[in-house]
């Protein structure tokens, strides 16, 4: 009775216009795939096949998502040490062939398809050995770890990207680091470089949206004191709703309407907004209500101006864990099936579902990626 008490109210609120919601759209997650090793063997998968062991987007699904679903927003995951081999170290040098298929990819989505793409380099602020990530490679800026990339290099990488893309405005730089000094050193960079694009910053504890303000070394201690000299960075939020923030388990328990209210605050307090770029249900079909919970509260908050649903992507097939049972295992991207062989959740979630609350007339398709675009 709860959920369903719950869900109505939710529903009235959402007939408001969601106003302040720029950008949303999908994680395309499978650029970062191809380097899992069950024994921890570092290397593997580096420098790996484009198009065997990974790939950016499947430029279907990208028309499929904007011409029929006219959502405006994508978060394309790449690898750190795709982008910059072991052998030359993280910095400006860049493997040449894989960033021109990276490339291929954000073109087509911000100049083909007049959309934004957020460049995400998913390697959980770590660099030098993604066999096991999240859990292996050394946390760059960790002075106390020798084989640790420093912030220095990590500003010298992000310099790099965003010079390259300066003249594109549609991407969206992000930063990987949970630190301030390594997103305060990105962002510096960044500006150096001369783009004006928004910047996505993320915060500690995998920059989950509940756990901004919880703990001795919480996010919400530090970050207020990024500076950004263009003013045009908001935080990057993850969130799920099972019950330990993981999308792994089967009932749904953290209404994000609930979790996120003390993150809110600070936003407001502090005059910053905020991107939730990944989030999800659980491993579960029951989940419906909290899942529209968390897209009608972002667009009933100023602070909220964009999110991407986690997860599509060419190579997921039947593995993403979103807001399904094991039957129905499989992933949003379109003409995926599920586990089963049943339709995937692109026909049984996003379309049942997200799609409805995808802004209908709030999101932006020309001009600089911004705070506040014009
Ligand atoms: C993207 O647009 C360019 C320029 O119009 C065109 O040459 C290219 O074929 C397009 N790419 C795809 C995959 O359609
Ligand atoms: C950024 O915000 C600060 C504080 O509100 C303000 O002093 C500064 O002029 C702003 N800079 C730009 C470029 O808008
Ligand atoms: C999903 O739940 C099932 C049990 O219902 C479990 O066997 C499976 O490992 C879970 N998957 C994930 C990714 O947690
Ligand atoms: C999930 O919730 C259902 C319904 O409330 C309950 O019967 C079940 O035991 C729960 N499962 C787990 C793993 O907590
Ligand atoms: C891309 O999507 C199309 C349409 O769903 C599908 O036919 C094709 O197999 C996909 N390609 C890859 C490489 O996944």
């Amino acid at each position: 009775m709860l959920f369903a008490g719950l869900a109505t109210a939710v529903a009235l609120l959402s007939s408001s216009v969601a106003a302040t919601i720029y950008y949303a759209g999908v994680a395309e997650s499978s650029g970062e795939f191809g380097v899992w090793s069950a024994t921890s063997t570092p290397g593997t998968g580096l420098p790996g096949r484009f198009g065997v062991d990974y790939a950016f987007i499947n430029t279907s699904a990208i028309d499929v998502f904007v011409d029929q679903n006219k959502v405006n927003l994508f978060r394309v995951a790449f690898l750190l040490e795709r982008m910059c081999p072991l052998a030359t170290g993280l910095g400006a040098k860049f493997d040449e062939e894989h960033f021109s298929h990276f490339k291929e990819a954000i073109d087509y989505i911000t100049i083909n398809k007049s959309a934004y793409a957020i460049l995400d380099p998913h390697n959980y602020m770590r660099y030098n050995d993604p066999s096991q990530q999240p859990m292996t490679g050394s946390i760059i800026g960790d002075t106390s770890d020798v084989k640790a990339a420093t912030t220095a290099q990590f500003g010298a990488f992000w310099g790099e990207l965003a010079g390259r893309f300066k003249s594109n405005e549609k991407p969206h730089d992000m930063a990987t680091s949970l630190v301030l000094t390594n997103d305060q050193a990105a962002i510096d960079a960044i500006r150096k470089a001369g783009a004006k694009q928004l910047i996505i910053a993320p915060g500690n504890s995998w920059t989950g949206g509940h756990s901004w303000t919880q703990g001795s070394d919480a996010s919400s201690l530090l970050l207020q004191n990024i500076k950004d000299p263009l003013n045009n960075t908001a935080f990057d939020i993850h969130e799920y709703v099972d019950s330990d923030y993981s999308g792994g388990h089967v009932n749904c328990t953290n209404l994000a309407s609930v979790q996120l209210a003390p993150l809110t605050a600070w936003l407001a307090k502090y005059n910053f907004k905020a991107m939730i770029t990944e989030f999800g249900a659980s491993n579960s079909t029951r989940c419906t209500s909290y899942m529209s919970d968390i897209i009608n509260y972002m667009s009933d908050n100023p602070q909220y101006i964009g999110w991407t649903a986690w997860a599509a992507g060419p190579f997921w097939g039947t593995s993403s864990p979103c807001c399904t049972d094991q039957a129905h295992w499989g992933s949003l991207e379109p003409g995926s099936t599920a586990a089963d062989g049943t339709p995937g959740l692109y026909e049984t979630v996003w379309l049942k579902m997200i799609q409805k609350l995808v802004p209908k007339t709030s999101l932006v398709w020309k001009g600089m990626s911004s705070l506040k675009p014009i």
